[in-house]
């Protein structure tokens, strides 16, 4: 009985792990050709509920500058970020500059405002959906960054060990 049930979810797990690839290749041969409304819509309706209410009103929830404070480095979160880093989001990030899936990390606090970066983490769906900078980033790099449900805390702890990332200045 056992054996025949892990036998089955064995088979489920390969057959849904054609599929993403397959939603992949489709994905990769729809930005090529510079279009990306399509491939951005479809996954995030299937994805999870939440994500189609944050899409009907991208604007509403997402943080502003007033949520957040920056203060001098604090360790104690940089430790946490990176510490969530290393789990969550390592696969597709290098902390220099060169891009894996996603772009580097490395002075990434300078080129974007951190609501910006805070609402990419928490809010992904929506800003791949309405933030033209965010789209631009999805053309290219061709692969839709996954919701990886942080809380706001976790993000704002990555936030502060991005902050650590910046390029070495001369003294
Ligand atoms: C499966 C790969 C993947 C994972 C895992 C992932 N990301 Fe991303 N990330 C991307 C891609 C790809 C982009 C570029 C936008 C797009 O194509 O959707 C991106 C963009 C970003 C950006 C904007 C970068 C810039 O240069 O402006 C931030 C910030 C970010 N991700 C944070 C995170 C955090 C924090 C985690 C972990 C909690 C994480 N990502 C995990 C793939 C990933």
């Amino acid at each position: 009985m056992k054996k025949m049930i892990d036998k089955s979810t064995f088979r489920t797990a390969n057959m849904l792990q054609g599929l993403s690839w397959a939603a992949i290749t489709v994905l990769a041969m729809a930005c090529g050709g510079g279009e990306t409304a399509p491939a951005t819509t479809a996954p995030a309706a299937a994805q999870e509920p939440a994500a189609a209410t944050e899409a009907a009103a991208p604007a509403a929830g997402l943080i502003t500058a007033a949520d957040i404070t920056l203060g001098s480095i604090d360790q104690g979160m940089v430790d946490k970020g990176k510490e969530i880093y290393n789990v969550k989001c390592q696969a597709c990030h290098s902390l220099g500059t060169n891009r894996v899936v996603g772009p580097g990390w490395e002075g990434v606090v300078e080129q974007r405002k951190p609501e910006w970066i805070m609402n990419m983490i928490v809010h992904t769906d929506a800003m791949l959906e309405s933030d033209t900078e965010a789209q631009a980033l999805l053309e290219e790099c061709l692969v839709r960054m996954p919701n990886q449900n942080l809380s706001k805390d976790d993000a704002r702890n990555v936030l502060e060990f991005m902050r650590t990332l910046k390029p070495e200045k001369p003294a």
